[in-house]
């Protein structure tokens, strides 16, 4: 019994330090077959070519590491670089070539957008997952599946080339924060001018922002759970604040209240035709 418990609490220990690693971005766990690393051939050495026909070279310095920008620094630059994009394709560009953000570095790809980019509907999520970071489109994890069955039951999707049965979705980080943590205040006041841009372009009817993050950069705000429901106005388009779906599966409660909040919007969208 005394054994059988170790071993079981072994096994659990090792699953979790698996897990743990995965979700650090270890992607080779096992090959097919065991490799006897102390087998593999000894690496051959290439023998140094001469000296004397090498040309004689000065060391080609480092590149230059980006000028550490304070906050106002970077928001400047997102400015900047948001205000010149006149096309969804040009901000996409935009914000590959934006190097202020730190949490680009640890990121695999840009998570720009996703959807009908006519869609009456746009949803503002908040930061990539990992599978939306692997994938490099929002909202594909299992949050992302809720969310569409969620609008789904409203008559929208994200594949529907019918403007008024679409959606638009984007998120306020373009790129993973690691280990999924929320997005600094800086952060979010450097997306801030991608994401009002991102809004302009796409031009919808309404907006859904989904989460505290989203809350913050568009209205400024915290605490969703007191502003979810309750129209708002923003770029001069009514906002509607609700519950991010990972929180609606944290929490299967509170769907009650997010299916009030998408009837709201169905009303709204109807009213508005
Ligand atoms: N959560 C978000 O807010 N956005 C995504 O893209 C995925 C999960």
């Amino acid at each position: 019994m005394g054994i059988e418990t170790d071993i079981a609490g072994d096994w659990h220990a090792a699953l979790a330090a698996l897990a743990w690693q995965v979700e650090l971005g270890l992607v080779d766990i096992s090959a097919e077959s065991p490799l006897n690393r102390y087998d593999l051939p000894e690496p051959v050495k290439a023998p140094p070519p001469p000296q004397a026909a090498l040309p004689q070279r000065t060391p080609t310095p480092p590149p230059p590491e980006p000028e550490a920008a304070n906050p106002e620094q970077a928001i400047a630059a997102a400015r900047d670089a948001a205000n010149r994009a006149g096309s969804l394709d040009a901000l996409r560009d935009a914000l590959a070539g934006y190097d202020h953000c730190e949490l680009k570095k640890g990121a695999r790809n840009l998570v720009f957008a996703d959807g009908n980019p006519n869609a009456r509907v746009l949803i503002l999520g908040e930061a990539p997952g990992v599978e939306e970071d692997r994938e490099g489109r929002p909202f594909v994890g299992r949050a992302g599946q809720l969310l569409d069955r969620m609008f789904a039951a409203i008559g929208l999707a994200r594949d529907n080339p019918d403007p008024k049965a679409a959606l638009y979705i984007t998120n306020v980080m373009p790129w993973r924060p690691p280990q999924n943590r929320d997005p600094s205040p800086d952060e979010i006041a450097m997306m801030r001018p991608f994401v009002e841009r991102h809004i302009t372009l796409v031009d919808p009817d309404v907006i859904v922002v989904m989460g505290n993050t989203p809350l913050q950069a568009l209205l400024k705000t915290n605490g969703i759970l007191r502003a979810r429901g309750h129209w708002e106005q923003a770029l001069g388009k009514p906002v509607l604040p609700m519950t991010h779906p990972a929180y609606l599966l944290r929490n299967p409660a509170m769907k009650r209240e997010a299916w009030a909040d998408l009837l709201a919007l169905q009303a709204k969208l109807r009213s508005q035709t």
